[in-house]
Order: C-alpha cells, then sequence, then structure tokens
C-alpha cells in the first residue's frame, strides 16, 4: 500500500476520503496499528497518562518523546509517522524549539505536533522553513490544561471565532494538518470547510478530515476517565486480566510449565532447541 505523506493527506481531504489516526507509544502497539490499517500513528504525549497513569500531560519531557519515538519508528511502515511536541520544548524560543523538533525527526518521526497558536504559530512556521512538516492541534489543548481550567468542551460562544483564527494562523504558516480537540461538531464543520488542509478531529463531531484516539481508549485499557468521545471497540483489559488469572492459576496449580514449555539434558531435544 502506497506510504502515507503529509502530501497524501492532503489529497485524501481533496477526494473526501477520511483519513483515520490513532496514538502508538511502543513498537509492538505501533506494530498493531499498522497492521490495522492506520493512516497516521502519533506518538502523542498522552502517554504521560496512558502509559505513565499521571494526571495531565505536562511531566512528559523530550527526552521521553525520543525514547518513545525511537520504539514506535521500528513498528510503522506505511503510516505517517507523527510525535508530539511536549510541555515547553517549542515555547522558550525558535531555536530551542526548532533543536527539540529536530531530535525527534532524526527519530524518524516525519512531523511533529504543536499545541495552540499566536506565538506557537509562528515557532510552526520556522520549524515548516527548515523543512520539518507542522500538524497544529487546537480547541482542547491539553498543555494549556490549567489556563482551560479543565478538560473541558471548547468552542463555545465566543470562542468559536478565536479557535477559527487559529485555524487560519496555522494553516498560513504552512501546518500540514490540524488537531480539532473537544468542540462542538459545527465548528469543527466549518473550520474543516474554511481550510484547505486537513483536519483531525477528536471529540469534534463526523464532519473532521479524519479522526483520531488514544489507542489505549479504544482498546478498552484501562483509564482514569473516559470521555463521550472515545468509543471502545475492545474490552482488552478483560482480556489481558483474564490471560494472567489463567497463568496465575497454573502457576499455583502446577499446570504450567509442562514438558512441551520446559527443556531437557537428553541429546535429542538438545537438538530441537
Ligand atoms: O497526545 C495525544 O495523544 C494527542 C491526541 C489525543 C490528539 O494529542
Amino acid at each position: 500500500m502506497e506510504k502515507v505523506t503529509t502530501l497524501k493527506l492532503g489529497r485524501m481531504k481533496d477526494k473526501g476520503e477520511k483519513i483515520a489516526a490513532v496514538t502508538a507509544y511502543d513498537y509492538s502497539f505501533a506494530m498493531l496499528a499498522e497492521a490495522g490499517g492506520a493512516d497516521v500513528i502519533l506518538v502523542g504525549d498522552s502517554l504521560g497518562m496512558a502509559v505513565r497513569g499521571e494526571e495531565n500531560t505536562l511531566k512528559v519531557t523530550i527526552d521521553d518523546m525520543v525514547y518513545h519515538t525511537r520504539a514506535v519508528r521500528r513498528g510503522v511502515e506505511r503510516a505517517l509517522l507523527v510525535a508530539d511536541m511536549p510541555f515547553l520544548s517549542y515555547h522558550l524560543g525558535a531555536e530551542k524549539a526548532l533543536e527539540n523538533a529536530g531530535k525527534l525527526i532524526a527519530e524518524g518521526a516525519e512531523a511533529v505536533k504543536v499545541e495552540g497558536a499566536g506565538e506557537v504559530a509562528k515557532v510552526a512556521g520556522k520549524m515548516v522553513a527548515a523543512g520539518m512538516p507542522v500538524m497544529g492541534h487546537i480547541g482542547l489543548t491539553p498543555q494549556s490544561i490549567h489556563q482551560l481550567g479543565g478538560f473541558k468542551l471548547q468552542g463555545m460562544g465566543d470562542t468559536a471565532k478565536k479557535i477559527t483564527d487559529e485555524a487560519m494562523e496555522l494553516e498560513a504558516e504552512g501546518a500540514f494538518a490540524i488537531v480539532l480537540e473537544c468542540m462542538p461538531m459545527e465548528l469543527a464543520e466549518s473550520i474543516t470547510e474554511a481550510l484547505k488542509i486537513p483536519t483531525i478531529g477528536i471529540g469534534a463531531g463526523p464532519k473532521c478530515d479524519g479522526q483520531i484516539l488514544v489507542i489505549n481508549d479504544l482498546l478498552g485499557m484501562p483509564s482514569k476517565v473516559t470521555p463521550k468521545f472515545v468509543k471502545k471497540y475492545a474490552d482488552i483489559s478483560s482480556v489481558i486480566t483474564g490471560a494472567v488469572k489463567e497463568y496465575v492459576g497454573e502457576v499455583r496449580g502446577e499446570k504450567f510449565p509442562t514438558a512441551e514449555h520446559s527443556y531437557t539434558a537428553r541429546p535429542r531435544h538438545l537438538k530441537a532447541i
């Protein structure tokens, strides 16, 4: 199948083909997401919550992102690999931002994602000028959680215009796509219509050019909160707990391991190792 590039995502929007994106944080989940046909795999800073059980994404560092991007890279071939720029990795001057984005690109990310607009959009423009594709992220931007007053619906009332302006600004600075998170579907639809570049929605309704979900959420893995916009496509928690329970039972009942999963000193078996 054709490799997904930032250009291909633009063509998908033009043809009305929906873009399916999902997060991954390690090699095995990246392989599974790839096998499932995801167009975009995002190494999200949501790993702070999904992998480490933290309350928000603010403790995730650029070194964490480098580590997880390296692991995910090994499992991805066709999908476009995007890595999140974590909190404060792109706010301390353009030079520092470019240096940090470069670390992710050097690990094999094909694009980076930044949250917000304004000064951030300008920095995004510099990254694009340096040859590093940038995905924007507006609406509910988890790195500004304290400013937003929590994980809340955005874009109601007057703020709808502000979010629309942010989208236009990011497009003007050369972003190749924008994540629209947790906003009324009518607003996401009007932004999607106004932009030439694709929108990827999460909690932003069906009219976006694509959708993204956190892989742990769609698989039904344990999480502290499950937002309304999450659909669970599997109940992997009970599959895993069930398998571990069976294993524990077999160890305690001395049913595992049998000869089938054991080695012997007899030469006939040694040959088979
Ligand atoms: O960090 C993340 O996983 C994200 C997606 C939810 C869009 O930013």
